[in-house]
């Protein structure tokens, strides 16, 4: 993992978030609460604009008007769906300024190649693959570009890093990287989920179950980026002979465990290559 670029944000850059949802508002409150970019700043965009009514508070700015959403913007960041990816683009391409401006879509599935077939080249387009974690800061962010300058890339990289950590990867690997890193937080969450039942199960209310759980995750996963160590290694530490733990695990096992994650894991992958 790359360390943080942390270059604060001296430029006075301004960022747009065009189709401003679930993404969107992740990647919205992250740069917010990262405090790097100030909030006049940052303009999100949706058709049904009153949905955002309750982010008025945090001085954003929010509008239904992509075109003048971009006008003063140097990240415009597309967060629309595969679908309305085209059209979003039609709308904007007139109307970039390719000394000036960046494009960075998140949107899963959509190659470089076909925005520029959109848009062009003469605009540099990113891809970045970010998470809901972003709005808590602690994203992780896979990113990809077409011919684009070393500033260039650091102004991409140093936007995602206010919302965690960044990687730069090849585009061949970006529907991988949307699996493992943007689907992969629900699995987690399944996973989360299903620890709490257990611990229900065994005497805890939902919320003391929720609390140790919540923090054991978090622990177990500070404990590997830390120590850069592979989890056998820690389990083994945790694993007596004959005792509770390593009875659990391979009961676990035995239920196909490890097997069913793999086999989630490449379903989504499957369908999102289709
Ligand atoms: N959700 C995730 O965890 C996640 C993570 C990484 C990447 N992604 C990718 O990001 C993309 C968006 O996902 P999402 O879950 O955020 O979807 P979403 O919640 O449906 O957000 C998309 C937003 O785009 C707006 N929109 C649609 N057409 C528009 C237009 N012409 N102009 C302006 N806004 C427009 C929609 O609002 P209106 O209908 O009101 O316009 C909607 O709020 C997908 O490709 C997804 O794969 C998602």
């Amino acid at each position: 993992m790359r360390k943080k670029l942390n270059i604060g944000d001296k430029t006075g850059r301004r960022v747009s978030i065009i189709g401003c949802g679930n993404i969107g508002i992740s990647l919205l409150l992250g740069l917010l609460r990262g405090q790097t970019i100030p909030a006049e700043n940052i303009t999100a965009t949706r058709r049904n604009i009153r949905e955002l009514d309750y982010l008025k508070e945090y001085g954003v700015r929010l509008m239904a008007d992509n075109l003048s959403a971009i006008k003063e913007s140097d990240l415009i960041i597309i967060a629309v769906k595969p679908y309305n990816i085209v059209n979003v683009l039609e709308e904007l391409k007139d109307h970039l300024n390719p000394g000036k401006q960046l494009v960075v879509s998140v949107t899963a599935g959509v190659p470089i190649s076909k925005i520029e077939e959109v848009i062009g080249s003469r605009v540099p387009i990113f891809r970045a693959m970010p998470n809901i974690s972003a709005s808590v800061g602690k994203s992780v962010t896979c990113i990809c570009h077409n011919e684009a300058k070393r500033k260039e890339i650091e102004s991409v990289v140093s936007l995602f890093d206010i919302v965690g950590t960044t990687m730069i990867i090849d585009e061949d690997l970006m529907e991988s990287a949307t699996i493992l890193g943007a689907c992969g937080i629900a699995y987690v969450l399944r996973f989360i989920r299903a620890m709490i039942q257990g611990g229900i199960q065994i005497g805890f209310d939902a919320t003391t179950a929720s609390a140790i759980v919540n923090q054991t995750v978090k622990g177990a996963a500070e404990l590997l980026i830390e120590r850069h160590q592979h989890p056998e290694f820690e389990i083994d530490k945790v694993t007596t002979p004959k005792g509770c733990t390593i009875v659990g695990l391979n009961e676990m096992e035995h239920n196909g465990f490890s097997s069913s994650l793999i086999k989630g894991l490449v379903a989504s992958f499957d369908k999102i290559e289709k």
